[in-house]
C-alpha cells in the first residue's frame, strides 16, 4: 500500500445545535474574544447574536469585528489585526463563509507574527502559533475550518489577485459545524459553495499528493454532494441534506488540507478577481474541462469515481467507464445551475493568454496535477470552459 502522512489538529464539534458549544470552549483559551464576520449575513440571520450570547453566558469579553468583505483584501486583514493587537484579545472566532474565516485566519497570524502579512504568501512561511482560533461556517464549501490555507486578494495590484498562505500554523484549534446554520443560505450560494467543496474534492482525489485516507473522504464527498446538493437548493429547509453537504465540504477540505487544489483553483482565482464570478461557480465552469483532460493520467482512478456514482458500467472498458464520468460530472453541473459558458462576460483572446500565463507561475498547483500541462493546454481549457464548446 502507498506511504502516506495525514495531518488534522483540529478538534471538530458537528452536529445540528453544536453552536452552543463556542462559548464553553472559547473560556477554555482565554477570557477575550474577538468575532470575525461579514458585513451583514450573521447579524441579520441572529447568528451573530447567539455566539455573543453563548459568550456572555460564559463571561468572555467580546469585541465585534464585522468589516470581512466577499473576496478579503489584506488591509481588512491588516485593520482586523489592529484591533486585536490593541484590545488584546486572546481569541479569534470566525464566523460566515469562506471569506471571513481567512480573514479571521489572517488577522490570527498578525496577532502573533510581525508584519507585513505579505511575506507569508506561500507556504510554510508563518513563524510563530497564531492566535488560538475557533472556526464556525456558514456556508457548506469552504472547508477552511479544516484547512491550512489562507486566501487574500491583493486589491492594490490592477487587476486585483488573489494570493495563498499555506502553513500548518492555519488549522483552527476547533471547528464547530453546526448545520443549522446553513438552512438560510439562498439556492445561488448554496450551488456555488456546494460546487466548490465538490471541486476540493476531486481536485484532492485526482492530485498527484492523493493519497488513501484523502481518497476515502473525497469518494464519500462527491458522493453525498452529487446526492443532496440538488436536494438543497430545490428544499432550502431539509436538513438532512444540510448535514450531508455541510459534512462534504468538511471532509473535502480534510482532503485539499493534505493533497492541495490542483489547476482549477489556479485557472478560477483570475475570473473571481477579475469578473466578479464567484469562487465556487468559477471553479464549477473549469471543472469538467480539467476532469476531462486530466483522465489519460489515471484512467483507473477515475473509473472508480464513475462507480462511486452510481453508474453501471459493465460493459465498458476503464477508459470508457472514465469518460462516462465527464458526462456525469457535466450534467450534475447544470442541474445545480453552474452556467455553462461564460459568453456573456466576452473574454478576450489576450485575457485568456494573459491568465494562462499566470497559471504557468502557479509551480505548487501545477506539479501537483496529475497530467503534465504546457501553457496551450491551458489556453485550450480556458476557451473550451468559457465558449462551452466541445
Ligand atoms: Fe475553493
Amino acid at each position: 500500500m502507498q506511504e502516506f502522512n495525514f495531518f488534522l489538529p483540529t478538534k471538530v464539534y458537528f452536529g445540528k445545535g453544536t453552536l452552543k458549544k463556542v462559548g464553553e470552549e472559547t473560556a477554555k483559551l482565554g477570557g477575550k474574544a474577538m468575532v470575525v464576520t461579514g458585513r451583514t449575513s450573521a447579524r441579520k440571520t441572529g447568528i451573530l447574536q447567539r455566539v455573543e450570547s453563548s459568550l456572555k453566558k460564559e463571561k468572555i469579553k467580546t469585541i465585534l469585528f464585522e468589516q470581512v468583505e466577499p473576496n478579503p483584501s489584506f488591509e481588512t486583514a491588516k485593520r482586523g489585526a489592529e484591533v486585536s493587537k490593541r484590545e488584546k484579545v486572546e481569541v479569534i472566532v470566525a464566523l460566515g463563509g469562506g471569506s471571513p474565516l481567512d480573514a479571521a485566519k489572517a488577522i490570527a497570524v498578525l496577532s502573533t507574527n510581525s508584519s507585513p502579512l505579505e511575506q507569508y504568501i506561500g507556504q510554510d512561511k508563518v513563524k510563530k502559533p497564531l492566535l488560538p482560533l475557533i472556526a464556525i461556517p456558514t456556508t457548506a464549501g469552504t472547508g477552511s475550518e479544516v484547512t491550512k490555507y489562507i486566501v487574500l486578494t491583493d486589491k492594490k495590484r490592477i487587476p486585483p489577485h488573489k494570493e495563498v498562505i499555506g502553513d500548518a500554523h492555519l488549522f483552527p484549534k476547533i471547528a464547530i459545524l453546526d448545520p443549522e446554520l446553513t438552512l438560510s443560505l439562498p439556492p445561488s450560494i448554496t450551488a456555488d459553495t456546494g460546487v466548490d467543496a465538490l471541486s476540493h474534492a476531486i481536485e484532492g482525489f485526482s492530485s498527484n499528493r492523493a493519497q488513501p485516507l484523502a481518497d476515502l473522504l473525497a469518494l464519500k464527498s462527491i458522493n453525498l454532494i452529487f446526492r443532496y446538493l440538488p436536494e438543497a437548493i430545490n428544499n432550502p429547509y431539509n436538513l438532512e441534506a444540510r448535514s450531508s453537504l455541510l459534512y462534504a465540504s468538511f471532509l473535502a477540505g480534510i482532503v485539499i488540507a493534505q493533497t492541495g487544489a490542483i489547476i482549477v483553483h489556479a485557472m478560477g482565482y483570475r475570473l473571481t478577481s477579475e469578473f466578479g464570478i464567484p469562487h465556487g461557480r468559477a471553479n464549477g465552469i473549469l471543472l469538467p474541462w480539467v476532469y476531462e483532460f486530466n483522465l489519460s493520467a489515471n484512467y483507473s482512478k477515475f473509473a472508480l469515481l464513475t462507480r462511486e456514482l452510481g453508474e453501471k458500467t459493465e460493459n465498458l472498458s476503464e477508459k470508457e467507464e472514465a469518460q462516462r464520468g465527464v458526462f456525469l460530472l457535466k450534467s450534475f453541473l447544470q442541474r445545480v445551475n453552474m452556467p455553462r459558458n461564460l459568453k456573456e462576460k466576452n473574454i478576450k483572446k489576450d485575457k485568456i493568454e494573459e491568465f494562462a500565463k499566470e497559471v504557468m507561475q502557479n509551480k505548487r498547483k501545477l506539479e501537483v496535477n496529475p497530467r503534465k500541462v504546457i501553457l496551450e493546454d491551458i489556453i485550450e481549457i480556458y476557451e473550451k470552459a468559457l465558449s462551452g464548446k466541445e
